[in-house]
Parts: structure tokens; C-alpha cells; sequence
């Protein structure tokens, strides 16, 4: 008997449901109920039950619980399995071990600490005990490898709409890939992938929320925000989590894992990048441009000060007037 799909009555139903309609809805004894209310208790949900009118859902847990975010999910194929941990390393490396032993696409890691989390470019990751989302999805899409820069920027588009969702906050994103409001940093994602030359075997997308966080490091305390430093309120991160994966699935089956036009069009509206100074380096070189817009593949076009265009694919690009 899965506790979850009591909670997703609880919540669908946001009033009392009798222990007799649970146990007839979902074809197992009362006695069943009764123990999956309790396991639900245990996990952090407050239920409470009167006599003749049953249970209701009076608050969800406000640490992370894989019932509350499966309850909350309406994706069919993403968070098909969904994997809480007390504390890991790194979400993305426990998920890249599980996808070598053949983990399911759509798999996904989270966790209430991480200890090791890494940034993007060898940086390192900082996210204290329930302070932070840390998560991780596993894809095992037909594509290139070539093609693989086209799904982080999906990842950036359901994020900010899940946040959006959730918080009611609009945000940019700074390309290639972190959301920003405020012109500060609120969420990083970083893609990493194992292929063979012409072929992914699969792809983890990981994204790490700032949603509690008063302070941060010195170092990186002048750019970085968080949920509760922008609004003042506390939100549920089982919650983001779920919306998160439900906007994920709904970009990729609109675009089919690539960015269409339209996704494209839509990430350009929300890149703050665009149409500000950059200046990036090219081996030795340091160049300096004005960021006019995003080309296939999601790669950052540049214009040079004699008007031509080049077109960067990765690396480190300080943008003028952000961070
Ligand atoms: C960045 O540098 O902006 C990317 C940060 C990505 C952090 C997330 S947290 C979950 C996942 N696991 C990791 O070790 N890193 C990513």
C-alpha cells in the first residue's frame, strides 16, 4: 500500500476523506489506511482525523519526502522513480553510478544535504541542510552528443516557470544557464552527460535552488539570492520539486528535446545576457562584444566591435551590469 497515493487524495480532495472511501478508492483493507496515515505521520505530513468524517491533510512535511513529491507530480514519464537520500556527495554523481548500472530515464536523485556539490566549471556547489533543493534527473534521449546543449536551456525554461508557479517570482536566466532575479543568482544547473562518440548513453541535468539561505559565503555573497531573501516566504521544496518535473516534461514533449524555434524565441525573452556587454575568453584571448541574441543550439551570439558575429558554445562569459 503506498502512502503516496493516500496523500494525493488528501491533497486532490483539501478536505475530510473517511478511512472507508480511502480503503474502497484504492482497493486495500482499512487496516491498510490506517498504517499508510501513520507512515505519512512519521514522514513530517500533519493529518488530522475526526470520528465519522475521517482524515485531512493539515500541512505537508517542510523537509524533503519522496510521498509529498509524487503526490504533488502529473508527469508521466519523468519522476517515474524518485530517489529522497538524507545526505550524498553529489546528487549528479550518485545519479551518473546509477545510470552506468542502467537506472530508468526520468530517474531522479534528491537530497536533504549534499556535501560535495559541484558547480559548474570544477567550481564547487555550497547548499547547507534544508536550506537548498539539490536534485538530479536522469534522460536517455536518441541524440548526439552535439545535441546535448540544447536540453539545458529546456531545463532553465521549466525551472523558471516552476518558480514562477510556486513563488509568483519572474525570472531571467544569465545565459548559458542560471536563473537570476533581481540580477542575482538563484539557481545553477549542470548538465553532464557519458556518451560514446556519436551517441549519449544518457544525460544528468542537475539544479541547485537557493531557497532558504540568509547569508551566503563571502565569496559569493554578492551575487547569490534565494527564495526567502526575494519574497520574504517559505515554500514547500517537495512542491518545487514536482512543479519543477511536471514544467520539465511539458518542455520537452512540446519540443521534443530540442530547442524549436519557439523554445528558442521564449529563452531569448528571458535571457538577460542579451543586448548588455560580454566579454569572454578564446585560449589566450580575451574578446569583448555585445550579446545580440541566441543561436541554434542555444549557443550566445556576440557581436565584435567590426560587426562580425561569433557564436559561443561554452564556457565563462562576464556579462556587464550582472555579476
Ligand atoms: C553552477 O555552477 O551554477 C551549477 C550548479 C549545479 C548544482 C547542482 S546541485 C544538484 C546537482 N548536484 C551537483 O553536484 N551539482 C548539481
Amino acid at each position: 500500500m503506498k502512502s503516496e497515493s493516500i496523500l494525493k487524495i488528501l491533497i486532490d480532495s483539501g478536505d475530510y476523506v473517511s478511512g472507508q472511501q480511502l480503503a474502497e478508492r484504492l482497493g486495500v483493507s482499512r487496516q491498510s489506511v490506517w498504517k499508510g496515515i501513520k507512515a505519512l505521520r512519521e514522514n513530517g505530513c500533519q493529518i488530522s482525523s475526526v470520528t465519522n468524517k475521517g482524515y485531512r491533510l493539515e500541512s505537508l512535511p517542510s523537509r524533503l519526502e519522496g510521498a509529498a513529491v509524487k503526490a504533488a507530480l502529473k508527469s508521466k514519464i519523468l519522476g517515474n522513480t524518485i530517489i529522497v537520500l538524507d545526505s550524498v556527495g553529489s546528487t549528479n554523481d550518485y545519479l551518473k553510478q546509477l545510470g552506468n548500472e542502467g537506472a530508468q530515464s526520468g530517474t531522479v536523485v534528491t537530497a536533504r544535504e549534499q556535501t560535495k556539490g559541484k558547480g559548474r566549471l570544477g567550481r564547487s556547489w555550497q547548499g547547507a541542510r534544508g536550506k537548498a533543493l539539490a536534485f538530479s534527473v536522469l534522460l536517455r534521449p536518441k541524440m548526439s552528443p552535439s545535441e546535448v546543449g540544447e536540453v539545458t536551456p529546456l531545463a532553465g525554461l521549466a525551472m523558471c516557470k516552476a518558480i514562477h508557479r510556486v513563488t509568483e517570482l519572474d525570472c531571467m536566466i544569465k545565459w548559458p544557464n542560471d536563473i537570476i532575479v533581481g540580477g542575482k543568482k538563484l539557481v545553477g544547473i549542470l548538465t553532464e552527460m557519458s556518451a560514446e562518440y556519436d551517441a549519449v548513453e544518457y544525460i544528468v541535468i542537475g539544479i541547485g535552488v537557493n531557497v532558504e539561505q540568509t547569508v551566503f559565503p563571502e565569496e559569493i555573497a554578492f551575487k547569490a539570492t534565494s527564495l526567502l531573501l526575494e519574497t520574504g516566504r517559505h515554500f514547500d521544496q517537495n512542491k518545487l520539486l514536482a512543479e519543477f518535473i511536471n514544467q520539465l516534461e511539458g518542455e520537452f514533449s512540446a519540443n521534443n528535446l530540442s530547442l524549436t524555434p519557439s523554445a528558442l524565441d521564449e529563452y531569448e525573452k528571458r535571457c538577460a545576457t542579451i543586448g548588455r556587454s560580454v566579454t569572454f575568453r578564446r585560449g589566450e584571448r580575451t574578446i569583448s562584444g555585445m550579446a545580440v541574441g541566441i543561436a541554434e543550439g542555444g549557443r550566445l551570439k556576440v557581436m565584435l566591435s567590426d560587426g562580425s558575429i561569433r557564436k559561443i558554445s561554452s564556457g565563462e562569459v562576464t556579462v556587464q551590469g550582472i555579476y
